[in-house]
């Protein structure tokens, strides 16, 4: 089935999206896929099944190259060939489109962020001879410093953090019981379209946003489009520091997974040390499977290793991590897309319901 226009891609396409990641990786597939999106190539093809010739004139390319590109890429599942020398998209090609929430297009393009990720991958030689993040060692910064100094990567990485909040709300909404809290804490949640997504679909709940200031400032267009800047409330912090008091559920979505144990274990404390009475906390990341399954949390996590010093864990592992960080996972719910939902509460709570329950 072909999203439309205002359909969330991720809805339809969770596996699919998993599967451009990967040929994303791959050294033909993957420029062959940069050119056609850069190109406008996707989005001239994406109303309807056009031939080699139209696309060459609407895009000004060379009709000959542009059905061989695009044969080969109907080989690989991102168009399909119609006619003789027609193509149409794929529900895997739709995800290039620059018309669709949760578009892959910035990853697909050339841009500041990707290429800086691509020059730290290229040192992962580094990385495997000492465990420190290439992307220090190649740039001299750590990569959230990087974003943090630099307007025009800062601008990239949001475009992509916007794209990937649209995959994983579409993802998690139907996953979990949302609205059975009534403040969500969205904890380094970006320029909020997670937990925007959420409120939309909640119209009883209530958010807090909270990340570094200079993401937080490019907040409000989200909050506003999503119609929830009345009932989502704005802070800016450092998540190491402290994060805001009062939550019935803090998410942290993508976020511990950045970090090394130490740092992410300070995360979740200070979570815990914000929630009241009856608070949980729900962390959404991929939980790596054991054994040689093929699963995508396996190639994200050499890149988080490569980039911020941070891993892809376990059950297990998070299991750990939450008892060093005083919180008792209680259930790990797999979610439409590759991402669970850890849901935790304190570990006292913990205690007190099993006691009350063996009293
Ligand atoms: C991988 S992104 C995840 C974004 C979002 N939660 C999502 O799932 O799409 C990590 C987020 O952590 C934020 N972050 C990094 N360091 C932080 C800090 N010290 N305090 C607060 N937020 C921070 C970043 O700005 C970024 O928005």
């Amino acid at each position: 089935m072909r999203p439309g226009p205002e359909e969330p891609v991720g809805a339809h396409a969770a596996v699919p999206a998993a599967e451009v990641l990967a040929t994303l990786t791959d050294y033909i597939t993957r420029p062959a896929l940069e050119a056609v999106t850069a190109l406008g190539i996707i989005d001239v093809v994406a109303p309807g099944p056009r031939t080699a010739e139209d696309i060459a004139s609407a895009t000004r390319a060379n009709a000959a190259a542009v059905y061989r590109v695009l044969r080969y890429l109907a080989s690989k599942g991102v168009f399909t060939q119609v006619g003789d020398r027609a193509f149409a998209l794929t529900e895997v090609g739709e995800l290039l489109r620059s018309d669709v929430p949760g578009s892959m297009r910035y990853i697909a393009i050339r841009n500041e962020s990707r290429d800086r990720g691509d020059l730290a991958m290229r040192e992962l030689r580094y990385t495997l001879e000492t465990g420190l993040p290439a992307y220090e060692h190649v740039f001299g910064e750590s990569l959230f410093a990087a974003i943090q100094r630099d307007p025009e990567l800062r601008a990239d990485w949001h475009a992509q953090m916007r794209a990937h909040g649209h995959r994983v709300a579409a993802a998690i909404l139907p996953s979990f019981e949302w609205d059975e809290f009534a403040t969500v804490v969205d904890v380094g949640g970006n320029t909020g379209v997670v937990l925007a997504s959420l409120l939309k679909a909640h119209p009883s709940m209530r958010g807090i946003l909270f990340d570094l200031p200079e993401v937080v400032e490019e907040a409000a267009p989200v909050l506003e489009a999503h119609g929830v800047a009345g009932r989502c409330e704005v802070v800016a912090g450092d998540f190491f520091a402290a994060v805001p008091d009062g939550g019935d559920l803090y998410v942290l979505s993508q976020i511990l997974h950045d970090w090394d144990d130490a740092r992410a274990s300070t995360i979740l404390a200070n979570c815990v040390r914000a929630m009241k009475p009856g608070s949980r906390v729900a962390v959404i990341e991929q939980v790596v499977p054991p054994g040689d399954l093929p699963h995508p949390s396996k190639r994200i996590d050499l890149a988080l290793m490569v980039n911020f010093g941070g891993q892809e864990r376990s059950e297990s592992e998070f299991r750990v991590l939450f008892a060093q960080s005083g919180v008792e996972l209680s259930r790990v719910i797999p979610s439409a897309g590759s991402w669970s939902i850890l849901e935790g509460m304190p570990l006292d709570a913990g205690s007190s319901i099993l006691a009350a329950s063996l009293a």
